[in-house]
């Protein structure tokens, strides 16, 4: 495996997913759910809702799973759904999470499938936000990094399916 340059290290994501957690917790008052996409987020949503209890919030958890990568690092633009969204979504606020949004393509397919089964809202997150990259008009309303163009992984982030183990988030050498 190639080396990784490290961008932030295991203390600055817990920090910003401390603030991400307190901030979410001012904005989403009462139940919600978080349906994190699978497979990017799972580190992120461990971590991200463990946060959310210290922040006075108990959300259920859920996932959904998308694909668009295969093993490429560009989104092949189709962004399709692997198995089924959640019924347990319809009527309730929903706070979906991604490892990074880049294209925009995934996060604004799983809000607008999560709508069509009927959540009441959806807000959005993710642990890393590459704006400069976006082929869709789409903002996450919480995000913890924000990167330029760059590749990342680490902190559940792949590459080829690599790299998804690290503690910290960096861009392969
Ligand atoms: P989007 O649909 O183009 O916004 O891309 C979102 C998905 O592509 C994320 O869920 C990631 O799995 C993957 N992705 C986008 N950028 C990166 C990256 O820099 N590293 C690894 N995966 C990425
Ligand atoms: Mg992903």
């Amino acid at each position: 495996m190639a080396s990784v340059i490290k961008l932030f290290d295991e203390r600055e994501i817990a920090h910003r997913v401390e603030e991400l957690a307190t901030r979410i917790a001012g904005v989403i008052h009462g139940e919600f759910v978080v349906v994190g996409i699978l497979k990017g987020s799972f580190v992120f949503v461990a971590d991200l809702i463990r946060a959310l209890d210290r922040a006075g919030c108990a959300p259920r958890v859920d996932f959904i799973r998308l694909s668009s990568y295969g093993q490429a690092t560009e989104s092949s633009g189709d962004v399709r759904l692997i198995g089924e969204v959640p019924s347990a979504v319809a009527g309730q606020v929903v706070l979906l999470a991604d490892d990074v949004a880049d294209t925009g393509l995934s996060l604004s397919r799983a809000k607008a499938l999560l709508e069509a089964a009927g959540a009441a809202k959806v807000w959005t997150c993710a642990a890393v936000d590459k704006p400069s990259r976006r082929r869709v008009d789409f903002t996450p309303d919480f995000v913890c990094f924000t990167v330029g163009a760059q590749f990342v992984v680490g902190y559940g982030i792949d590459r080829a399916e690599r790299y998804r183990h690290l503690s910290y988030i960096g861009v392969v050498d």
